[in-house]
């Protein structure tokens, strides 16, 4: 459809991105940036943005709106001009038949809807774009969270599925947007010394843990719903996790990537299959982060205590496969925690047989992937300097570098391009509730006690 970076220099299509939600914070925050940079990036790219929003702007406010934005990244270039120049702002209530029709219609080329909405305002938004022709082609892009159970999700697909096929629907995921997932393709199958270990028989642990010094910042409205165990363990890691243990796919670009994580999500339970064993969830307390003093979460603007929304979770899954019987994956995300650690460890097993003679603790080999900035280190045990009988510890590091892209840049490039390679499919999204389901049912019953810790502690 659009031209790709590289391709036919000629007269590129345009496509039309359509963000219903225009008004507010993810478009201004994460969309626009992004888009921004993409078209920076890819100045053929032609691009008609239409905004849909509550707020009732003019085209000239909304101009003017898409230009901070595009100013934050610094955007420019002939792609980011023709954008500007023709993008068009609809005061609307997107759950409206009639008005979604003549947003829809205003789209000179193949839309791509990027729901930007609260999950009840998307939901009734698809009830009415059931009651119109969408144009051919057109790809919908809904974000977390999908649904709010594995029925749920599993009602949305069937009611998406209704509207276009499952390749043009994208349930993002900003964490697949990320270059990440390829570092972990490209350490994984672009090398033989890493892939024939990468099983049961020599990894003992996997550890994927994305700790945030951040605190609430003003989301009571969404967070004191979701808590930490659905809004990371559930959206963004068993996904990682998913990409760390899938089978190596054949090609990228296909439906393999998608395929191999979909086999490892159906293979997932919780470790034990019980929640009190394999689970624990805190909140914090007050506390200072990096200087700044945090009140309690409970004393958040917003927040139900009542409600006992846990702010950190952890829970450890079995994957049933051949590669990974016996291998507990640990998943781990907290809020307000003193230091930001953003890594997945694989702890291999310990070597057969140390010669006997070499002293030194000779604590097993380690690789850790670290997120967001991307980059590795493998520690080793080696003789190293001074008494050569003695086994000393030594770390490999290398950077992998920023990708060319924000990770919504990527996933708007694969929207607008109608190819989204990493999104979550259908089923995946399903069997990601019904993974974390026991876990939930589990806490809502008070069989694992919610912990505190102070803001600011490890
Ligand atoms: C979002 C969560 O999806 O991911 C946030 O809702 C979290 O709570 C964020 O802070 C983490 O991702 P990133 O890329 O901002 O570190």
């Amino acid at each position: 459809m659009t031209t790709e970076r590289g391709s036919d220099p000629g007269q590129p299509e345009t496509s039309s991105l359509v963000i219903l939600g225009a008004s507010g914070d993810l478009t201004s925050r994460l969309l626009l940036p992004a888009l921004g940079q993409l078209l920076t990036d890819q100045p053929k790219r032609r691009v008609q943005l239409l905004g849909a929003g509550v707020e009732p702007w003019t085209d000239d406010h909304w101009r003017s709106v898409v230009r901070t934005s595009f100013g934050a990244r610094e955007a420019a270039g002939p792609a980011v001009e023709t954008l500007l120049d023709a993008t068009v702002y609809f005061a609307a209530d997107v759950t409206d038949p009639q008005e979604l029709t003549t947003i829809l219609s205003a789209c000179i080329g193949r839309p791509a809807v990027y729901f930007a909405l609260p999950p009840m305002v998307s939901a009734r938004t698809i009830a009415a774009l059931k009651e119109i022709e969408l144009p051919e082609g057109t790809v919908l892009a809904l974000e977390k969270p999908f649904g709010s159970d594995h029925q749920s999700a599993a009602a949305l697909n069937a009611q998406l599925t209704r509207l276009v096929p499952e390749d043009q629907i994208d349930r993002v995921d900003h964490f697949l947007g990320n270059s990440t997932v390829f570092n972990l393709v490209g350490l994984r199958f672009a090398n033989r010394i890493f892939e024939p270990l990468w099983n049961s028989q020599h990894i003992e642990r996997v550890d994927i843990v994305y700790d945030e010094t951040l605190a609430l910042e003003g989301r009571a409205r969404y967070y004191d719903n979701a808590g930490a165990l659905r809004d990371m363990i559930q959206s963004h890691l068993l996904l990682v996790m998913a990409v760390l243990a899938m089978e190596p796919p054949s090609r990228i670009g296909t439906g393999d990537i998608r395929e191999a994580m979909g086999a490892v999500l159906r293979a997932t339970r919780l470790w034990g299959d019980s929640a009190a064993v394999s689970s624990r969830r805190a909140v914090y307390d007050a506390g200072t982060v990096d200087g700044r003093p945090i009140p309690a979460y409970a004393d958040e603007p917003g927040v139900n205590p009542a409600r006992n929304t846990e702010t950190l979770a952890e829970a450890t899954f079995a994957i049933d496969s051949w590669r990974w019987a016996g291998v507990p994956f640990t998943l781990r995300s907290g809020k307000a925690l003193g230091e930001k650690r953003r890594e997945i460890v694989v702890r291999f097993k310990p070597a057969q047989h140390i010669p006997i003679g070499l002293t030194g603790a000779a604590e097993p080999a380690k690789l850790r992937i670290f997120l967001g900035p991307d980059a590795m280190s493998l520690e080793l045990n080696i003789n190293g300097p001074g008494d050569p009988l003695t086994i000393d510890r030594t770390e490999m590091t290398a950077e992998f570098g920023p990708g060319a892209l924000l990770a919504y840049g990527e996933i708007l490039a694969g929207i607008l391009d109608g190819k989204p390679s990493l999104s979550v499919r259908g089923e995946a999204a399903v069997e990601l509730w019904r993974i974390v389901t026991p876990i939930l049912d589990s806490w809502d019953r008070d069989e694992v006690p919610l912990e505190t810790y102070p803001a600011g502690s490890a």
